[in-house]
This record gives C-alpha cells, structure tokens and sequence, in this order.
C-alpha cells in the first residue's frame, strides 16, 4: 500500500500521539492506538501468566483496510489493555498478514519448544495479490515475538480465496483441527494436523442458504451443555461470518449447532441463527486455551465493512474500529431450539464503578446525568417483573442524550414483542454520509417466560451493545457517532399493566486505558 508523501507527517503525529482521550473513543472497548483496525486475530489465553493476548488485522499506516498486519495488545481481565509492539509482518511489499488464530502448544507438538510448555504457535493466511497460503509463526516468548516457519506454507491450494484458519486442539483423536473459509465457494474446510506443521484435508461443509458473497472468520466452539438441557455433555457451534451480502446489511455473524467428531461437523439444526440483531458484530474469534471447565470467551469486531471507512474517527482521532466487549457465553435451548447466550465478560466486575441510580418506576421516567463519569461508559439494567403473560402491553424505553439534543434510544415493546435500537439521532455520521449505514434495528421477542424480563447494556461513546433477556440469549451491537458526547440516561415506562414493576439501575464504568493513553509500552 502506497502512501503519499505528503500525508506521513500527519500519521506519524497520529501514531505517537496515540491517544484514548478523544470524545468518539471507546473507554471500554478496546480500539488500536491508531490507524485502523479490523478482525480480532490470534486470541489466546496464556493461563500460566493470567495473560490474554489480542492479535488483530491492522493497517499501521492508514485509517482504512490495505497493509494488512498483526497489531497486539495483552490484558489481565480483558479490559485493561497494553499495546505491543505489532506481531507479524509480511516479508515484501504487497505480502499481507490475514487473519488467523494462535495455540499454546504445551506438549510441543510442534518440536518448536523442546524446552518450554508455553510455546505459542500463530496461524495465519498470507494474502499476496494472487494467492493466499496458511502458515506458522511461532513465539519462544509467550506471543511477544515470532519466527516464521521456514517452511511456510504449511497450506497452498493455489487459491486466491481461501483464509482465515482457526486452530483448536481435538482431545478425543488427539490432534489439532483447522477450520477456515474457502470464501468465494462459500464452503468451510476442516483439515487435521498432529504437529501443526503437516494438515491433512479432512472434509468440507456447507450451510446451504446462508446469504453473503463470501464466508470469512468461521470459528468451531465446543460448548460444554448443562444435563438439564440434554443428555449429551458437549456440542459444538460453527461460526460463520459473511460478506457483504448479510441480511442486515454488509458483514454479519451466523451460527450452526451440531457434532464435530474429529473430521466432520454435522449440523443438528433446521437453519443457522444470527449471532446478533444489529450491524456492527462481525468476525469474532473464540478463546484458545480457557480451562476446560470455564465458559467459552470471545471478542468481536464492533463495525461493518459497508462503512467502516467512511466513519468519522479516521479524520477527527486518527483511529476507526472498536473491538466488541469481552463475552462469556453458554449454549442452552429455548423452546426447544439450541441458542448461544452472551454476557459481558465477569460482569464487568474489574471496571464496575459507582452505581448512578438504583429505582423502581410503574410509568414515567428515571433519570441520571452521567456527564461526572470520565469515561462516559456507563453500564444499565433494566429487570420487568410480573408481565402480564396473557396479554403483555405498555412500553419500557431508554434515551441517551447529549446537549446538542443527539440521542441514542431503544426499547422494549410489549405489545409487539419486540426490541429496538436506533442510533437516527446522532448527527456526526448518518444515513446521508453512506447509504448502507442502517439507523435501526430490531429483534422479536419471542415470549416474556415467567413474567419476567431483563434487558441491559453498555454505552461506551460511540459503541453501544444491549443483552436482552434473562439468559440473554439476544444481543445488538451499534456504533454512532454523536457531535457531542452523549451524558444522560433516560428510562421511561407507558402504558404498561398495573402490576407490572420496573427496576432501573446504572453504573459509571472505569476507563481500561491509564489516563489517556494506552501508549505507555506501545512502540510505533
Ligand atoms: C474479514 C476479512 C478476512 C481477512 C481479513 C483481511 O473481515 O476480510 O477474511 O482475513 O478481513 O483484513
């Protein structure tokens, strides 16, 4: 990628500067200290150390996609973040590092590590103008720094559109399995490895009817599964990202619930579900090397290749691309259908500030002005008791405004069984600037369950993502993009059934950055 001259300059002013302090920058959210930023890469956690590392697709030079690396960044809770220095690089021009995942090979499988049982291996695609080859790195380090294998590509089907392998380990056939997009064929690949440097093709899949151009990202998930829910103790979830083409427009997520039996991944669902109701979730990447007993942990790419260049942070902060928050999730079934659950990562316990409002309300408004909250990241929940099962109405509706009269609203209808979120009213980047960046979205509401039902959710100035439901098996990701910061919270109740309660609280959230910069190891 070529850069006029003219404009370095400014980058490398961009680039030192690095700060978190600006109005549109998430606090909570990680984004990259500057440039652009697109796929969560490489995800994996170092349980020895009690690090997580984040790899990421990273243009270091340009606030849009093209020169594509490894940037880093490591955290003890996932939401405290340390830039590093970037990863990998490509070895000549127009040599691009894609997306891929990372392992510890503690066994050294590999014969990387003859000495050390916390050798990380990196997969990835190499993306030339003709081809794309997966291939290793591997890091003697703990994931700071890499060597490529020397003789890379470990995969070369002489295909343009083929990328993003994502490795897990198979205990029960005691072997590494890759999973990743045949793209344009929109098929996934299995293919089966004992040392990570020699894969065997294992077989192919596809999810017919999924829509989108191309299949990107895709991520095979064993979820352990409550005995309450089935006499099977283990699943396993395909992720599939798509592009563009996604129902909601541009780049979204899908899901397959099945069997992986070492080689093959057999659905047992009716269709794929989508991972979440709104535009901004797309690419997520699941965790290697959680303990087996925990929860699966993923992060997301909170944007959307219809608009991601386009959005205003490039020009005004230096920066475009927030990563969603860290989840946890569980696989459980509703109505007799297999659903993925989503919750903030510990309950954003290690960022949990003061709580701003704690109150119930039958109708009317709850108010808090959040404008003393640094980070202006605020956490909100919302719990409805005793719906009226029958014949649930009223509404249940939150507002985020700011003093320039911008706003972010959204909201449960009972009487349509439906949630909203609508980002129309903030003004710094609208449906004029690009045509495809959609103002609302909304999901149905399949049943109120017990009576009972919760939404909550996250602002972090210009990333909001709301969790609905009691096992919050829903979720919608928005970015926006207000003039000026958006500081207070409104909830409002109307029209609902005399029993029916509200409870409405919020939390100030505290910045993950160190005062205003993430830069403080962060060497350009
Ligand atoms: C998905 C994607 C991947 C590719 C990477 C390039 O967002 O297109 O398929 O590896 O981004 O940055």
């Amino acid at each position: 990628m070529h850069i006029h001259p003219l404009i370095l300059p400014a980058l490398a002013a961009v680039a030192h500067a690095a700060s978190y302090s600006g109005d549109l920058r998430p606090q909570i959210h990680f984004s990259p200290p500057s440039n652009f930023m697109n796929d969560p890469n490489g995800l994996v956690y170092d349980s020895k150390k009690g690090i997580y590392h984040l790899y990421y697709q990273y243009n270091p030079s340009q606030t849009v996609a093209g020169n594509q690396h490894w940037g880093h960044a490591t955290s003890s809770d996932l939401y405290h973040w340390t830039n590093q220095p970037i990863a990998l690089s490509g070895d000549k021009p127009e040599e691009y590092i894609f997306s891929g995942s990372a392992v510890i090979d503690s066994n050294n499988t590999s014969g990387f590590f003859p000495h050390q049982d916390d050798g990380v291996v990196a997969i990835f695609t190499v993306d030339t103008p003709t081809l794309e080859t997966q291939n290793i790195a591997y890091s003697r380090d703990g994931g700071y720094t890499f060597t490529k294998y020397a003789n890379n590509p470990v995969i070369d089907i002489g295909s343009k559109q083929f990328r993003d392998p994502q490795v897990v380990w198979h205990p029960e056939t005691q072997q590494w399995v890759m999973t990743l997009a045949y793209a344009q064929d929109l098929v996934i690949g299995f293919y089966t490895s004992p040392n990570l440097r020699d894969w065997t093709h294992a077989s192919n899949y596809t999810q017919k009817g999924l829509p989108g151009a191309q299949f990107e990202c895709p991520n095979l998930v064993k979820f352990s599964v409550d005995r309450a829910v089935s006499k099977e103790t283990s699943k396993y979830v395909l992720f599939i990202s798509v592009n563009p083409g996604a129902p909601l427009g541009g780049s979204g997520t899908f899901y397959v619930v099945g069997n992986f039996n070492g080689t093959h991944f057999t659905s047992e669902v009716a269709h794929e579900t989508l991972l979440d109701f709104s535009g901004d979730n797309y690419a997520a990447q699941w965790y290697s090397g959680i303990p087996e007993n925990e929860p699966p942990v993923s992060i997301g790419w909170a944007s959307n290749w219809d608009y991601t260049a386009e959005v205003p942070t490039g020009p005004l902060e230096g920066w475009r691309s927030a990563m969603t928050l860290p989840k946890t999730h569980t696989l459980t079934k509703v109505n007799g259908a297999w659903v993925v659950t989503h919750s903030p990562f510990h309950e954003l316990s290690t960022i949990k500030g003061r709580q701003l409002v704690s109150k119930n309300l039958k109708s009317g408004n709850v108010q808090t002005n959040f404008s003393g909250v640094p980070s202006k990241a605020v956490y909100f929940n919302v719990t409805l008791k005793d719906i009226h099962d029958a014949h649930p109405t009223g509404q249940v509706n939150f507002n985020f405004t700011s003093s320039s009269g911008e706003y972010l609203d959204g909201g449960l209808s009972l009487d349509k069984g439906s949630f909203w979120i609508n980002r129309a009213g903030t003004h710094l980047f609208t449906i004029k600037d690009n045509g495809n960046y959609t103002s609302s979205f909304n999901t149905t509401i399949p049943s109120f369950g017990k009576g009972t039902f919760s939404f909550s959710g996250v602002i972090d100035r210009s990333v909001l993502e709301v969790f609905l439901g009691e096992e919050r098996t829903q979720i919608g990701t928005l970015t926006f993009f207000p003039t000026s910061p958006l500081d207070t919270l409104t909830v409002s109740a109307e029209g609902l059934t005399n029993q029916t309660s509200v409870s409405v609280k919020a939390w100030g959230l505290q910045s993950g950055w160190n005062s205003t910069t993430g830069s403080k190891r962060f060497r350009a």
